[in-house]
């Protein structure tokens, strides 16, 4: 369970904020100031019945209270700021090194492949990464790992943190495990309960194995299309906005699908533009004979084309 002694600022210390509206705000599972934040005037509207004049105005004040506003670097001082990043390792070098180092917070990653290619392996990996020292690799935090397939592994999460040296009876302290069974359930934990255990117990990486399963499985047909990728680029949307506020990690796997080409097929990740452009780095991985590769799709910092090499034991993830 999160812990409740942390102090916060409460929702009724927001100017123009009353006792009923906050109410409201709490049965939508919005508990923080810094969560309220994250929300658009639009959706606050909605949520409290409150006309917009007034929930622009509770939105201004909650980010007023909270100092959360655009910061303007200079850019030595962005230069200083990016060269401080906090790189989480995949604990694969070859992998590490395709990523400049590591996993950088506040972004999205995007790991696509066919069944079999190691997205969950790898996902399992970071799981354990994300708890170690910053000196082993890792961050020292926690991890929220959001698994819509039912193929996360105990197992694997024992054999791999025994690999790094993690204490086992932390690491199973360490990962929140949740198994939404819809969007709207997938939907409401993100935008509730995932950003309070961000906020109160130091999550600080959230893992979505995979994006896509719930979507495709509840939107299926042509005629539902338009609005299935409009619930998928909400879900992303929550993600970019918690990734960048919390300065928090963010993974996301995705299947893939066959698109023709003229003559032929080519194998592309699936969810369309939506998830293409969500992403801020994004890769294919795959599996060849005994060797997996990783390429690198679309990144602002990483060639396109790049690739890696990786083999997957009991141990989980290593290099070639
Ligand atoms: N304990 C293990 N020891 C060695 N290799 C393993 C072990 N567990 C899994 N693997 C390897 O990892 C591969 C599965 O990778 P993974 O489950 O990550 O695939 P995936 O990309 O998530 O596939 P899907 O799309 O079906 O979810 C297996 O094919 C197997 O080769
Ligand atoms: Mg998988």
């Amino acid at each position: 369970m999160v812990n409740e002694d942390k102090e916060k600022i409460d929702l009724e210390d927001v100017p123009g904020l009353g006792r009923i509206t906050a109410l409201k705000l709490r049965s939508a599972g919005i508990n923080s100031v810094k969560q309220l934040a994250l929300y658009t005037a639009e959706e606050i509207e909605e949520i409290a019945k409150i006309d917009p004049g007034r929930a622009s105005k509770i939105l201004k004040n909650a980010r007023a209270l909270i100092k959360s506003g655009t910061k303007i670097y200079t850019m030595e001082e962005f230069e200083k700021e990016q060269y401080n990043k906090a790189l989480l390792s995949t604990g694969v070098k070859s992998i590490d090194e395709l990523l400049n180092g590591g996993l950088e917070p506040a972004s999205i990653y995007e790991f696509a492949g066919e069944f079999g290619s190691g997205k969950t392996q790898l996902c399992h990996q970071l799981a354990v990464m994300v708890q170690l020292s910053k000196n082993k690799g890792g961050v020292g935090g926690k991890v929220f790992y959001i698994d819509t397939e039912g193929t996360f592994s105990p197992e694997r999460i024992h054999k791999i943190a025994t690999r790094f040296g993690l204490d086992l009876s932390l690491a199973v302290k360490n990962i929140y495990y949740a198994r939404p069974i819809n969007v709207e359930y997938l939907e409401d934990l993100v935008k509730g309960e995932l950003i309070r255990y961000v906020e109160e117990v130091d999550v600080k990486l959230i893992i979505i194995d995979s994006i896509i399963a719930l979507y495709r499985a509840e939107f299926k047909g042509r005629e539902f299309l338009a609005r299935r990728q409009q619930r998928i680029n909400y879900i992303l949307d929550w993600l970019k906005r918690i990734g960048k506020s919390y300065y928090i990690y963010v993974v996301i796997t995705n299947q893939i699908i066959t698109a023709p080409t003229g003559f032929a097929t080519i194998k592309i990740p699936a969810g369309g533009n939506i998830i293409a452009h969500a992403s801020t780095h994004r890769f294919l991985l795959k599996k060849a004979d005994k060797v997996w590769k990783i390429e690198s799709l679309d990144s602002p910092k990483i060639p396109k084309g790049k690739t890696a090499l990786f083999r997957i034991s009991d141990d989980g993830l290593l290099s070639v």
